[in-house]
């Protein structure tokens, strides 16, 4: 078996890192608090490859593997993860969905500008009353021959606001159940269209999060993605995609927050040397990286499933269980460890520890996580 990065994920890697660390970090703290979208620094995102890295060249992406694209979301997810979540959904959910299951004139026209970074897409499932239950899809869309009419609501949409193109899921047949489901490409300019209000978040508070609303939106039957009744396969193995994706995000909070402890704690002294040789504070840094590095090492296996075609929907379930669940016991102990220099805004930790929480909630809980996990372990 061999570890060792390839010359290119290295590059990429650093690329991310500078970038990172120059563009992303000198305004985090106020956006986050302010809660203002990165546009200036999602354009150069864009820009630099980073928002359709694995797309094929002829679509106007980077044609990068999957590994290298958990480097780069662990990079950007140590100091900025509401930045990463822009670039996980638009291409581990609406790139990869488009090109995977899009015909040649939908990812012409909308593939292109959304690899290009041009514009940004978001996909939206979620429902008032459908999260976890994804079955339960009230949005509804009608066949009207050359047209669908789509009417319904859906919440808690990242880049809800700043999206240019939406992969909507609807229920075209409800009586069929998630046989009769449909994914749609919606652009923000079709009349009945309304971007609804923004949440005000606990973390990733710089990530814009929207409910929708569609009006009798007349949606081309062009616009329709796979076959009539797609839908919820295409929304299932999208998700299994971006779990890797949030994974890999999860993973790069923790080691933000990680560096931070490991570096103040041996900066900080207490009863007569610095803490970090106190073994209360040592065995918790011990734990933290030895979690952190299960949790790379899940993530990295996951990519690699998907670069190598095998199924990666077990491999994903797994590398987003575990690398949420540490997140959040990692960013606690790197604020526990700050003490109360943890708890104030200037220390990024707090902010790492309320960005984590997301990491077990969206692209399906933990739990949801674990439904995945125990059907496919007990199936075999
Ligand atoms: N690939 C392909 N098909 C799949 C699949 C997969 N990974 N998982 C399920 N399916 C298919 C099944 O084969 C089945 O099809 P058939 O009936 O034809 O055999 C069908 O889907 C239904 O499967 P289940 O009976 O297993 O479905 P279920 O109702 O029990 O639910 C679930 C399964 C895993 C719980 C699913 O509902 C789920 O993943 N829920 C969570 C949804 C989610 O992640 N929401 C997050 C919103 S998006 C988001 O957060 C983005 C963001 O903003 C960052």
């Amino acid at each position: 078996m061999d570890f060792t990065l390839t010359e290119e994920q290295i590059m990429i890697r650093d690329a991310a890192r500078d970038f990172a660390n120059n563009v992303l970090k000198p305004g985090v703290i106020e956006r986050d608090e302010k809660q203002v979208f990165p546009h200036e620094e999602v354009k150069q995102m864009g820009e630099l490859g980073f928002l359709g890295m694995m797309v094929d060249p002829k679509y106007g992406g980077g044609g990068m593997d999957t590994v290298s694209y958990v480097l780069a979301m662990e990079e950007i997810s140590k100091i900025d993860a509401s930045a990463s979540v822009v670039m996980s959904v638009n291409n581990s959910l609406v790139c990869w969905g488009l090109e995977t299951y899009g015909t040649e004139e939908q990812k012409q026209k909308y593939l292109v500008p959304l690899a290009e970074g041009k514009i940004i897409g978001a996909f939206a499932l979620s429902e008032p009353e459908a999260g976890s239950d994804a079955t339960k899809q009230r949005t509804t869309a009608v066949d009207k021959g050359d047209h669908y009419i789509v009417n319904g609501t859906k919440n808690w949409i990242t880049n809800g606001g700043t999206a240019s193109v939406y992969l909507v899921i609807a229920h075209t047949h409800p009586e069929k159940g998630h046989h009769g489901i449909n994914a749609f490409i919606v652009e923000k300019d079709m009349e009945g269209f309304v971007v609804g209000t923004k949440e005000n978040k606990l973390g990733i508070r710089g990530s814009d999060t929207h409910s929708l609303m569609f009006n009798d939106v007349k949606v081309p039957k062009e616009n329709r993605i796979g076959d009539d009744g797609f839908g919820f396969t295409f929304a299932m193995k999208t998700l299994a995609g971006g779990r890797i994706g949030i994974a890999s995000q999860a993973l790069g909070i923790a080691s933000g927050a990680y560096d931070l402890a490991l570096q103040y704690s041996k900066e900080r002294k207490a009863f007569g040397k610095e803490i970090s040789r106190h073994q209360a504070i040592a065995f918790k840094l011990a734990d933290m990286a030895t979690e952190i590095e299960a949790a790379r090492m899940l993530c990295l296996k996951a990519a690699w499933d998907k670069d190598q075609h095998n199924n990666f929907d077990l491999s994903g379930a797994m590398a987003k269980l575990y690398a949420a669940e540490m997140a959040m016991r990692v960013t606690v102990e790197a604020v526990q460890i700050h003490g109360g220099y943890g708890y104030v805004k200037e220390y990024h930790v707090e902010r790492l520890m309320r960005d984590a929480k997301i990491t077990q909630i969206y692209e399906g809980t933990s739990e949801i996580q674990q439904i995945v996990i125990s059907r496919a372990i007990l199936r075999d």
